[in-house]
């Protein structure tokens, strides 16, 4: 297990950001959900130990977050919801000045480093840009370019996909899968499609607490049955296709037109509240 996490609680005035969130992940990528105000990034900040817990415990690569931080530090890559950049800087100049911070002290290997992220995310022909030049989307890979630095054995990613374009989220599906294969890969997305396409696990919060964990065809199992047209609304959750038809969410009326859920269907009813079975 190389992230486990226990009771953790967070509280900003009177609002729990996070309350007894006990959580855990391994080898390979797991997703977070959870709706805004959920406590996805105030948990991956606290497991980028960039924020500290008012209570609970956790464990990274087999170390305590509270005491051994900078042993932790080495081996984490971490890309923020919220980069701030040096704007000034260049691609390559930025890239390069969070691998000093990373202690990469020999120059020429350093240099190799930085150039082999930036190939990774497609960066390659943009890295003498300055970095207010570049758009959303270019800047938001290199957050993650910079995530990759020194091949880190825990990545944490908070919405690395928002402002990618569809052909860079094909490209950084198939870049995170493969390092989720011998590396332990945390992100957060509200892309469901990101969950399914690329995800072994999805951990979705609710109000600082996890409701659930598992895999996307067990999310999306929780429709099964529970996602059906129908010419009128009729669904706890319902809402006009491109068809106009209505899709519905919810315990379906005898003879309904029942359909095959997709993973959103599944994270539409979990966050409703409705335990799929149950009856209204
Ligand atoms: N620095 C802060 N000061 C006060 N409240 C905060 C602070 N940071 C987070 N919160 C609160 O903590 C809760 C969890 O926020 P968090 O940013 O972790 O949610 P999130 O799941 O990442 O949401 P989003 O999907 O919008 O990014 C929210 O209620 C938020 O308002
Ligand atoms: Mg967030």
């Amino acid at each position: 297990m190389s992230v486990v996490v226990e009771g953790l609680t967070k509280a900003y005035g009177r609002s729990r950001a996070l309350d007894g969130l006990s959580f855990s992940a391994y080898q390979g990528v797991t997703g977070l959900l959870g709706p805004n105000g959920a406590g996805k990034t105030t948990l991956i900040r606290m497991l980028a130990t960039a924020l500290a817990p008012d209570g609970g415990t956790i464990r990274l690569l087999g170390m305590d977050s509270a005491r051994d931080q900078a042993a932790i530090r080495r081996r984490l890559g971490y890309l923020p919801q919220e980069t701030g950049y040096h704007r000034a800087f260049t691609v390559f100049e930025f890239v390069d000045y969070v691998a000093i911070l990373k202690e990469m002290v020999d120059r020429r290997a350093r240099h190799d480093e930085v150039r082999r992220v930036l190939a990774e995310v497609g960066l390659s022909d943009v890295s003498h840009k300055k970095i207010r030049a570049l758009s959303g989307g270019m800047r938001r890979r290199v957050g993650i370019a910079q995530a990759l630095l020194g091949e880190p054995a825990l990545v944490l990613l908070d919405e690395p996909t928002v402002g990618l374009d569809p052909e860079q989220r094909l490209r950084f599906r198939e870049l995170i899968s493969r390092i989720g294969e011998d590396r332990t890969v945390i992100l957060s997305t509200h892309q469901t499609e990101d969950v399914t396409a690329l995800c072994a696990r999805v951990v979705v919060l609710k109000g600082g607490r996890q409701v659930f964990e598992g895999t996307p065809a067990e999310l999306r199992a929780l429709a099964d049955g529970h996602t059906w047209l129908s010419d009128e609304r009729s669904g706890v959750l319902s809402w006009r296709t491109g068809e106009g038809l209505f899709r519905n969410l919810g315990d379906a009326p005898a003879g309904s037109r029942l359909v095959e859920p997709t993973i959103e269907d599944g994270y539409l009813l979990l966050l409703g509240g409705i335990p799929a079975g149950a009856t209204r």
